[in-house]
C-alpha cells in the first residue's frame, strides 16, 4: 500500500515536472454505474434492509422486492457512497415478532399487499456497507388494483375504523376471559383490518403486550395494571374476524387466535409502548413516511472536502467524456417476489 502511495505521488511529481495534467484514475468517475441485481448492489440492499427492519416502529417487517436504482459515488480520499431506490413488500410478520425477517412469508397480494418505497444512502470504507441515511415511504397496493385482479379480495379498511377498532376490543376482551392463566393482556397496535362485504365479516391482526395483573386483578383493578418491563415482558401477536350473522336469532361468530412470544432479550418497542401510553391507537398504519438518518460527528455523509480533493471543473469534463464508454446501467433489478 504504501509503495504504491509512493508510486502514485512519484507518478504526479514526474508528469508535474514534466508540465502534463495529471492522468486522473478511472476511480475517480463521479457517477459510476453497478447494474441492480449485481451481487454487490445486492449486498448493500441487504444490509439497508436489515438497518430498516431494526428501526421499523409500527407494523411488519419488510422484505426486498425489487431494486430500482443505483447509483455508486467515488468519495476522496478513499472508500464510497452507494445510493439505492429499493421497493421493499410487507411480510406476515408483525415488528414484535422474534422471527428474522428473511423467514417471514411475504404478504400475499390477494391479502392487499403494502409496499415500502426506500431511498438508502451507504458508505463503505475499508469494511461492510454501512447506512448513513434511509427514507421510506409505505403505501398499500391502490384498492382499484386489488379489485382488478381479485374481484372478491377484502381490501384493507382504516386502522382506525371503528368496526375494526370494536373487532380488535372484543377480541382481546375475548382472549383475557379465556386464557386466564398467563396475566392481563393490553392491546398494543391494530396493525390490520380487513372488511369482507361477502361474508359480512371483518379481520384484524394486532400486535399485545402483557401487563403485571393476573386475570382476576385486572377484572377488579383494572387501573393498577402497567405494561411489563424488563425481564417478565412478552410481547403477542392476534388474528381475530368477527362475522355479522345476517339471519335473525342466529349469533355474530367471533374468532381469536393469539401467540405470546417468549421474552427477547434486549427488545423493548420503546415507541410503541410510548404510542400506548398516549392511547394513540389506530395512528400507525400505512401511507407513512419514515426516516432514519444517522447524525454523527464523524459521519461521511457530506465529506468535509479539503482543496486538494476538488476535481477541477476541466478534468471533470474530461472524466464526463470518459464516462460516456461506461456500460449503461442494467436497472431495475428484477422482482424477487411479484411486480406490484
Ligand atoms: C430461518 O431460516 C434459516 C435458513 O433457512 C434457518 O436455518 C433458521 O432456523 C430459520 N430461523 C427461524 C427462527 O425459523
Ligand atoms: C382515521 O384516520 C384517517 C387517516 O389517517 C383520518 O383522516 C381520519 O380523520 C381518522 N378518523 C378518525 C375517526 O379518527
Ligand atoms: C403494577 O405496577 C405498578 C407500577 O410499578 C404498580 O403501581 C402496581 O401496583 C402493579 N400492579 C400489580 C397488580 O402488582
Ligand atoms: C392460551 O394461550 C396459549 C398461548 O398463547 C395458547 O397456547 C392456549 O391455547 C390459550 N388457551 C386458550 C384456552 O385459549
Ligand atoms: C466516530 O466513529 C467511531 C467509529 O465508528 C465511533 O466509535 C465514535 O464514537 C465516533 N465519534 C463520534 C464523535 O461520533
Amino acid at each position: 500500500m504504501k509503495s504504491l502511495v509512493a508510486l502514485v505521488l512519484l507518478a504526479q511529481l514526474l508528469s508535474c515536472k514534466a508540465g502534463l495534467v495529471p492522468d486522473i484514475p478511472p476511480e475517480v468517475l463521479p457517477h459510476k454505474h453497478l447494474a441492480c441485481d449485481d451481487p454487490e448492489t445486492e449486498a448493500a440492499a441487504a444490509v439497508a434492509v436489515n438497518y430498516i427492519n431494526n428501526r421499523l416502529k409500527h407494523g411488519y417487517k419488510l422484505v426486498l422486492n425489487r431494486i430500482e436504482k443505483v447509483v455508486e459515488h467515488e468519495r476522496r480520499p478513499h472508500g464510497k457512497i452507494l445510493e439505492l431506490e429499493l421497493d421493499l413488500l410487507e411480510t406476515v410478520c408483525h415488528i414484535v415478532s422474534p422471527m428474522p425477517a428473511e423467514n417471514c412469508t411475504v404478504r400475499e397480494r390477494t391479502q392487499h399487499a403494502v409496499e415500502a418505497d426506500c431511498d438508502v444512502k451507504l458508505l463503505k470504507d475499508n469494511g461492510p456497507y454501512k447506512v448513513l441515511l434511509s427514507k421510506c415511504h409505505s403505501s398499500p397496493d391502490s384498492h382499484e388494483d386489488l379489485v382488478k385482479f381479485c374481484p372478491n379480495c377484502s381490501p384493507l379498511s382504516l386502522l382506525n375504523d371503528s368496526n375494526v377498532v370494536n373487532t380488535v376490543n372484543a377480541a382481546l376482551a375475548k382472549y383475557n376471559a379465556i386464557n386466564t392463566t398467563q396475566g392481563h393482556y393490553e392491546l398494543l397496535e391494530i396493525a390490520r383490518g380487513q372488511h369482507s362485504h361477502l361474508a359480512n365479516s371483518w379481520y384484524v391482526e394486532f400486535a399485545i403486550i402483557n401487563t403485571n395483573c393476573s386475570a382476576q386483578h385486572a377484572k377488579e383493578h383494572k387501573e393498577d395494571c402497567h405494561v411489563e418491563t424488563g425481564e417478565n415482558q412478552h410481547f403477542g401477536f392476534c388474528k381475530a374476524t368477527f362475522t355479522k350473522s345476517l339471519v335473525e336469532g342466529t349469533e355474530d361468530h367471533q374468532d381469536v387466535d393469539c401467540i405470546v412470544y417468549d421474552h427477547q432479550a434486549g427488545v423493548a418497542h420503546v415507541h410503541l409502548i410510548e404510542e400506548h401510553l398516549k392511547g394513540n391507537l389506530g395512528q400507525a398504519g400505512r401511507g407513512y413516511t419514515f426516516h432514519n438518518i444517522i447524525h454523527s460527528h464523524n459521519s461521511t455523509s457530506h465529506s468535509h472536502s479539503h482543496s486538494d480533493e476538488v476535481v477541477p471543473v476541466e478534468k471533470v469534463s474530461a472524466l464526463v467524456k470518459r464516462a460516456v464508454f461506461v456500460a449503461l446501467p442494467d436497472c431495475p433489478g428484477r422482482y424477487r417476489h411479484y411486480d406490484i
